[in-house]
């Protein structure tokens, strides 16, 4: 290990190097203007998997955007690790609040400013130069390995799914690894072991075919916006609890155990609700912040339109209103089925006096695993030696639904090995990537196959 630990002791100019011609790229999924930026971003992946030196590497079309794959398979016997991450990024709206332009990386103060920085084109790049440092000193790597990297996790993933299941012995693999969650704290390695899952909806009311003068007709028909807020209203009531009937039925409730372990974390609440700028925090009754987050469901408004929202006033009953909106969901919520209880409950508490249009957007199951696997044990010592400090346990509030599929149609445990901070600003202005944690993550990640190769195949 001693070579490979040089290597990347002494390679942190070029890897900054590669990783900002990486976020140079602006490969936003959600939007169409950026298609061939997708492309251009996949076929730089490409190139640099073959130089690391990944073989069979493609650029996977899809009637999205494209998969990027390669693989090293030149260790029979050991386990086989899949890698995966997203070069897919969110929007950068609204621009004016960057400091510095989002895609053209910039450090201050040890971090790393960059739209993608974090979520999630800085938290790949450690495990490809954690593959680079081995086969460069060694010429090969100590595990079979697998790279899958998508640019459609932050719409959903509509591709990736089928591909995986049409993939199986593509993707075979002993052990899935994905660096896409935020650490507790910086500089305090995490291993999550549960995500959220989510449920989107887009509520569309048209209360009249045209916008009406609100004296003449103010009075004689609904006012789709005041509808909207109205069954907004009725989705949750002000302590956050959802009144969508059934919606609690099979949430899964905390343990003991674990209320006493999540107790244990370190957690400066007066630090949090400072560095969030909230007034107070809100939430569930009979829960801390960390338990409301990470194993509780929620309803929130994500975006609101209606009528004239310009500078003075205007007296007038707005044709249309439409609201996106969406759950995170908890283990062992079901997506379909709760969809199916919102659509019910939306559709009783509209009246007839409009039209209600509901899209459902977007799913994603919720996911928890066991921690006595061997390779979750191998990541708390890759992340040991990695950071010079013993990693904590943590679950996290968003959502990676990808992870059930994988444990679904490859039989495989997922280990999400994230090295983001919890104020990295991901799908917000001034995203960042803490630079510590980058290195250190790098060399983490080379521990990591080094770990898993000592287990042998489980
Ligand atoms: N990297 C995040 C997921 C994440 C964020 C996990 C914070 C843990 C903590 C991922 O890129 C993401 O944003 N996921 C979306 C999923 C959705 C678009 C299906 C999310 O959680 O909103
Ligand atoms: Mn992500
Ligand atoms: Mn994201």
């Amino acid at each position: 290990m001693n070579a490979v630990v040089d290597v990347i002791q002494t390679s942190r100019d070029r890897y900054l190097e590669e990783l900002n011609a990486l976020l140079a790229i602006p490969s936003v999924s959600a939007l169409p203007e950026h298609a061939g930026d997708m492309r251009r971003c996949a076929d730089a992946l490409a190139g640099h998997l073959r130089r690391i030196g990944l073989q069979n590497v493609r650029v996977v079309e899809t009637p999205g955007h494209p998969i990027v794959h390669g693989d090293w398979l030149g260790a029979p016997g050991a386990p086989t690790v899949l890698v995966y991450g997203h070069y897919d990024v969110q929007p950068v709206d609204p621009i004016d609040q960057w400091t510095s332009p989002p895609f053209e990386a910039t450090i201050r103060d040890g971090q790393l400013f960059a739209r993608g920085a974090a979520d999630d084109k800085g938290q790949l790049f450690i495990h490809l130069k954690a593959i680079e440092a081995h086969i460069s000193q060694t010429g090969a790597l100590p595990v079979n390995v697998k790279v899958l990297l998508e640019g459609e996790e932050e719409v959903g993933s509509p591709n990736l799914d089928p591909f995986i299941r049409g993939n199986r012995d593509l993707l075979a693999c002993d052990v899935v690894v994905i660096s896409d969650t935020p650490m507790l704290e910086r500089g305090v390695p995490s291993i999550c072991y549960g995500l959220r899952g989510l449920n989107y909806f887009q509520i569309d009311l048209r209360g009249t075919k045209g916008d009406l003068h609100s004296g003449q007709y103010g009075g004689a028909v609904e006012n789709p916006a005041n509808m909207l807020a109205h069954i907004i209203a009725q989705l949750r009531d002000k302590s956050g609890n959802i009144k969508n009937p059934g919606f609690y039925d099979d949430v899964l409730p905390l343990t003991d155990e674990e209320r006493m372990e999540i107790r244990r974390l370190p957690f400066d609440e007066a630090a949090y609700r400072r560095e969030l700028g909230a007034p107070r925090l809100f939430g569930e009754a009979g829960f801390s912040t960390f338990e409301r987050v990470w194993a509780r469901p929620t309803f929130e408004v994500n975006g609101l339109m209606g009528g004239f929202t310009g500078e003075g006033s205007k007296t007038v009953i707005p044709a249309t209103a439409m609201a996106k909106v969406s759950m995170r969901l908890v283990p062992n919520q079901d997506p379909d089925k709760i969809a199916g209880l919102f659509e019910a409950f939306v559709r009783k508490v509209t009246p007839k006096t409009v039209e209600l249009r509901l899209t459902r957007m977007h799913g994603g199951r919720p996911w928890k695993t066991e921690l006595d696997n061997p390779y979750v044990q191998a990541a708390a010592r890759a992340f040991e030696i990695g950071f010079g400090k013993r990693p904590v346990y943590t679950r996290e509030g968003g959502s990676i639904p990808i992870v059930m599929t994988f444990q679904q149609e490859l039989g495989a445990p997922t280990v999400l090995f994230g090295i983001g901070v919890p104020d990295e600003n991901a799908h917000a202005p001034d995203e960042k990537l803490d630079l510590g944690n980058f290195f250190g993550g790098i060399l983490s990640s080379a521990y990591l196959l080094q770990e898993i190769a000592q287990i042998g195949r489980a």
